[in-house]
């Protein structure tokens, strides 16, 4: 579906070569610009992010893409929410100047194998329950980077482990792009802001706020109990939820992910969780320190 141009202030643009050319203008006044990658569904975190752009950069293009070679699940993919007139409504409201909206064809006009080296990390955790999801992830990133060519990329902290994989992308591509990690988003009663949140029952909802609760007993109580009584304690809450399938809850070194005890040192820590509620898969962190 291709969009017009609504009203001054926010341009939709549907193809690469048309987002270059207007983008061509900006680039040869020097201006910062700024990429909020996003699969639309938007809500505060993303706006969120918007905003932070905007205080950095000097013009922000948010992408809307639904990237089909980051879902290992077929019925995810076709029933993740796409409210793109809603979405395009909170650009539009949030002073984006670019909402870049490709079709599949646009970003992806062959079929691709791709793979790069994304350290050990990449298997872990959301790697290991979704195999294969950070290679889709870091392709479809790189892509709108070529296509945007941003000087600033805002990405949500609450996919902590997909920002740790897009800077070794970066890295291992030596991408001139610098990436900004912005903070979790949360609802009043802690459950934090996602697009999955959409298929959430009444019931699931308050059955999903164990998730952010579990994270803040560890927050609360970390120091003062041992690391492995911590996470027996925070999963027996979440395993005694009904409805709430857990799928890990970790305490891990923020660079590698890999779980740790008392003996590594308790610095640049993050607890990470991720569960099912209902048929829907959530995940949440916290930065421990
Ligand atoms: O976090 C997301 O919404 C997606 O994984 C991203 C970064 C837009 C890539 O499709």
């Amino acid at each position: 579906m291709d969009f017009e141009i609504l009203q001054p202030g926010l341009e939709v643009i549907n193809h690469i070569a048309a987002l270059k050319v207007s983008l061509r203008s900006a680039r040869l006044a020097q201006q910062k610009i700024a990429l909020v990658p996003t699969m639309g569904a938007l809500h505060s975190g993303h706006v969120s992010l918007v905003k932070k752009a905007q205080e950095l950069a000097d013009i922000v293009v948010c992408s809307i893409f639904v990237n089909p070679t980051q879902f290992t699940d077929p019925k995810d993919l076709e029933k993740y929410p796409r409210p793109l007139e809603h979405d395009i409504r909170m650009l539009e409201h949030a002073g984006c100047d670019f909402v870049f909206m490709p079709s599949v064809t646009e970003m992806y006009p062959e079929p691709e194998n791709w793979h790069i080296d994304l350290g050990p990390a990449e298997f872990l955790l959301e790697g290991e329950f979704r195999k294969g999801h950070y290679q889709g992830v870091t392709q479809i990133v790189k892509k709108l980077f070529d296509a945007v060519n941003p000087d600033l990329a805002f990405f949500g902290q609450k996919d902590y482990q997909q920002v740790l994989m897009i800077k070794n992308m970066v890295n291992y591509f030596h991408l001139p792009v610098e990436l900004v990690s912005c903070p979790i988003i949360r609802e009043e009663d802690g459950l934090a802001m996602s697009s999955r949140n959409i298929h959430l029952t009444g019931e699931e909802r308050i059955q999903a706020l164990v998730l952010s609760r579990s994270l803040y007993y560890i927050r609360d109580h970390f120091g003062e109990t041992k690391i492995a009584e911590l996470l027996e304690n925070a999963r027996k809450l979440v395993r005694g939820t009904p409805g709430v399938e857990l799928d890990y809850l970790t305490i891990a070194d923020g660079d590698t992910l890999l779980p740790v005890d008392e003996e590594s040192g308790k610095s640049g820590l993050v607890a990470l969780i991720a569960a099912k509620v209902g048929e829907t898969r959530l995940i949440d962190n916290i930065i421990l320190n």
